[in-house]
């Protein structure tokens, strides 16, 4: 009875403090940051809209995609607006001050055009259409309405209509691609589109805004005067809230890679309105009031009835269980007992975020991996792994038998490989023991050819044999386990993606991951997972498998030439291509052999366009095809490839990623 009446107030208290919390989360104040460069990780802090984290970099139009980078616009905004203004006493609002400093460099390609623009808005969303002269600000239809709500500093690189001063000016826009305001930049010693790193200050006292350069002119930097300065009230066009950001276009046959390199802004503080005063002082008093009713509440039914509120993340099993597919549910105290509670000397390895010990349930052997609870993507990893592998079923891939999530633990069954992890048998030493593999353990060709066949029928089937698509993302040795009759089976799916049917003409999936060494150079421009960088890392695999020879980490600086990929190129364009097998292979099909590590080596090409698809790897393997054809000359990492025009300048390819690199 007592708890019905509690359950109800529980209601009534949950209703408030939504609306309490969603009042709080609507106030906007200050806004301040710094990024002394851009990092994968800080994506989630911009609204995009073709606009990449790349290098270091915004880029605010490039075409990752690979695509051609004509008519193009884009935006980055930060996630969250600050407080311009708020109403004052009289008629005059109280206008924040604020101050922004930002390192951008623009790299012509081929000619400079069209420009980069500082905004302040309250639609973050690129209006389409705004390619070309319309700098991502606005569009035909939007210019010169009070509507736009747009004020923007723009760095125009090219004078695309007749009101424009020059191919090289700083100009203030009000609601409209027309500038209030313009100067010409070449005065000041500055051209913005040399591909340099230019420093610019933007300012608002709250009456005048000012941009300022840096300047090579001893005199100048002691007057320090700005380029253009003029007076707006930003309070008439803004709204409270406004979103700061960049905008960029490129035009038809004027096109530039637009980057940011580094940002830093800071707004004042200019208090509450004061007719919400009222709601400051109250409305914290009745949360406290009412935090201490529901702390008492909660309290006092865990005493009474402490399963209820037990387990803090039933989404887990939600989702698992959601799933149509969903595998087995294990009792932990049976995985207790099965791996002597587990002990270290069950343990078979550390896998991707967890450990893997081996146990025997009833009279089977199986593996479990215990999902370390301190990795903060664990339970991610685990769901993803449960409801992908848990609903693939092929000879090549691990069997996933069940799982088991109980008192805070993450654990996920296997079927038993006796002959353990691919890496352990084909590298010539272990690294952490330094002890040579026994030579009656070393894999024999057949059994190497096997292995590689195995895996390309489980990509194969991944990418194009399951309902939905999936995206392995982490293809390496030691994701690679062998049975009791070394036949290869893929696991740890941990990073595997589902690309559902919809979307499967991106086949493709967002953020970094997977192991360097494995991953194609072009992981780290797109910032996602493709196909393509699964057959990449398979082609590494390849190559390892046949070689006997560890990956090497082509992302350390300068070390692509280690990589086994690169070296095996070299050998390749010297016609030495066999002095790679290992050594401790004796006996094998010689051409076979050359057929598979060219197949390799096409896998690894570094233009994603040039790699076959798992379809057309399994052709060769089975000797239903020829291998690609692949080129002696080592290519060159290109971005964006190309997909191979005959007459294309490669020269001012190569010119654009190194400019884009380079620091
Ligand atoms: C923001 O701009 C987009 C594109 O121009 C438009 O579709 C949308 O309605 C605008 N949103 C608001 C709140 O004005
Ligand atoms: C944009 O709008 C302004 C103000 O209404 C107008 O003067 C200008 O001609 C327009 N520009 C273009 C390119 O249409
Ligand atoms: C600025 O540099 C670009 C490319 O380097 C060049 O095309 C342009 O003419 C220069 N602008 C001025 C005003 O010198
Ligand atoms: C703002 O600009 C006006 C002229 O544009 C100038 O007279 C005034 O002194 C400036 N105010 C400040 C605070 O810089
Ligand atoms: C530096 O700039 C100031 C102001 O623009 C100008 O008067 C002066 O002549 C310049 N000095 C040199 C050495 O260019
Ligand atoms: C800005 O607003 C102030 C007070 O509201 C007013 O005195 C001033 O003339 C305005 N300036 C401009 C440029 O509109
Ligand atoms: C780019 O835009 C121009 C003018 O709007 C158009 O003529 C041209 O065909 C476009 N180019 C591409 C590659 O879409
Ligand atoms: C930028 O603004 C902040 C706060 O408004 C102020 O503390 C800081 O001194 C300003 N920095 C510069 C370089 O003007």
């Amino acid at each position: 009875m007592v708890t019905m009446h509690f359950s109800l107030l529980l209601k009534q208290i949950l209703l408030i403090a939504l609306w309490c919390s969603a009042f709080f989360a609507d106030q906007v104040g200050c806004l301040s940051f710094s990024y002394p460069k851009f990092e994968t990780k800080n994506e989630d802090d911009f609204i995009r809209s073709h606009s990449y984290l790349v290098q270091g970099a915004i880029q605010v139009t490039a075409d990752v995609r690979g695509g051609d980078i004509t008519n193009l616009s884009g935006r980055a905004m930060y996630k969250k607006p600050f407080k311009l203004w708020r109403k004052g006493k009289g008629d005059h609002p109280t206008i924040a001050s604020f101050n922004s400093t930002f390192v951008l460099r623009i790299t012509p390609d081929p000619n400079p055009g069209e420009g980069l623009a500082f905004i302040l808005t309250e639609n973050t969303t690129l209006p389409e259409n705004s390619d070309g002269k319309w700098l991502g600000i606005v569009n035909q239809n939007t210019n010169g309405s009070s509507h736009a709500k747009i004020v923007a500093v723009e760095f125009d690189t090219r004078k695309s209509y007749e009101e424009d001063i020059d191919n090289n000016h700083v100009g203030l826009d009000v609601n409209s691609i027309n500038s209030e305001k313009q100067v010409r930049l070449i005065n000041h010693g500055v051209n913005v589109s040399t591909g340099t790193d230019i420093t610019v200050k933007v300012e608002y006292d709250g009456k005048n805004i000012s941009v300022f350069f840096p300047v090579s002119n001893e005199t100048e930097r002691k007057m320090k005067n700005p380029v253009l300065t003029m007076a707006v009230n930003l309070s008439d066009f803004l709204p409270e809230k406004t979103f700061v950001g960049f905008s960029a276009s490129t035009g038809n046959t004027h096109t530039q890679l637009n980057c940011i390199r580094s940002w830093d802004f800071y707004s004042s503080d200019i208090g509450e309105n004061p007719n919400l005063l009222w709601v400051w002082i109250t409305v914290p008093g009745i949360v406290a009031l009412l935090g201490g009713v529901l702390v008492f509440y909660m309290y006092w039914t865990r005493k009474h009835d402490s399963e209820d509120l037990e387990d803090s993340y039933p989404r887990i099993e939600e989702q698992i269980q959601g799933y149509s597919m969903a595998p087995k549910k294990f009792r932990l105290k049976d995985l207790r007992r099965a791996t002597d509670k587990f002990d270290p000397k069950n343990k078979l390895g550390n896998g991707g975020f967890g450990t893997v010990y081996k146990g025997v349930l009833g009279n089977k052997e199986i593996a479990v991996k215990r999902v370390s609870k301190d990795s903060s993507q664990g339970k991610q990893e685990f769901i993803s792994e449960v409801t992908t592998i848990g609903s693939l079923r092929h000879k090549n891939l691990v069997k996933l038998i069940g799982w088991c999530f109980e008192s805070h633990e993450l654990l996920i069954v296997y079927e038993y490989m006796p002959n353990g992890s691919l890496d352990k048998l084909i590298f010539s030493d272990d690294q952490k023991l330094g002890i040579p593999i026994a030579e009656s353990k070393v894999l024999s060709w057949e059994r190497r050819q096997s292995v590689i066949h195995g895996v390309a029928q489980a990509l194969d089937y991944l990418h194009n044999g399951c309902e939905k698509r999936v995206l392995h993302r982490d293809i390496k040795s030691s994701n690679i386990m062998l049975d009791s009759d070394f036949n290869a089976k893929l696991g740890d799916f941990g990073l595997a993606r589902t690309i559902h049917q919809s979307e499967k003409s991106h086949h493709s999936t967002k953020e970094i991951a997977g192991t360097l060494g494995y991953m194609a150079p072009e992981s780290f421009l797109i910032g996602r997972a493709t196909v393509e960088t699964d057959v990449y890392a398979f082609g590494v695999l390849v190559l390892e498998v046949i070689c006997g020879r560890k990956p090497g980490n082509q992302y350390e600086q300068n070390n692509y030439n280690n990589s086994i990929v690169h070296c095996l190129w070299e050998l390749y364009s010297k016609g030495k291509i066999h002095d790679a097998v290992d050594l401790r292979l004796k006996e094998y099909d010689e051409e076979e052999m050359v057929r598979v590590l060219i197949l390799g080596l096409a896998c690894c090409h570094p233009n994603p366009h040039e790699r076959p698809s798992m379809r057309a790897v399994l052709k060769v393997l089975i000797g239903e095809a020829d291998p690609p054809l692949v080129s002696t000359d080592i290519p060159t990492f290109m971005w964006p490839p190309m997909p191979s025009f005959p007459n294309y300048s490669e020269t001012s390819m190569q010119t654009r990623f190194t400019q884009l690199t380079g620091r």
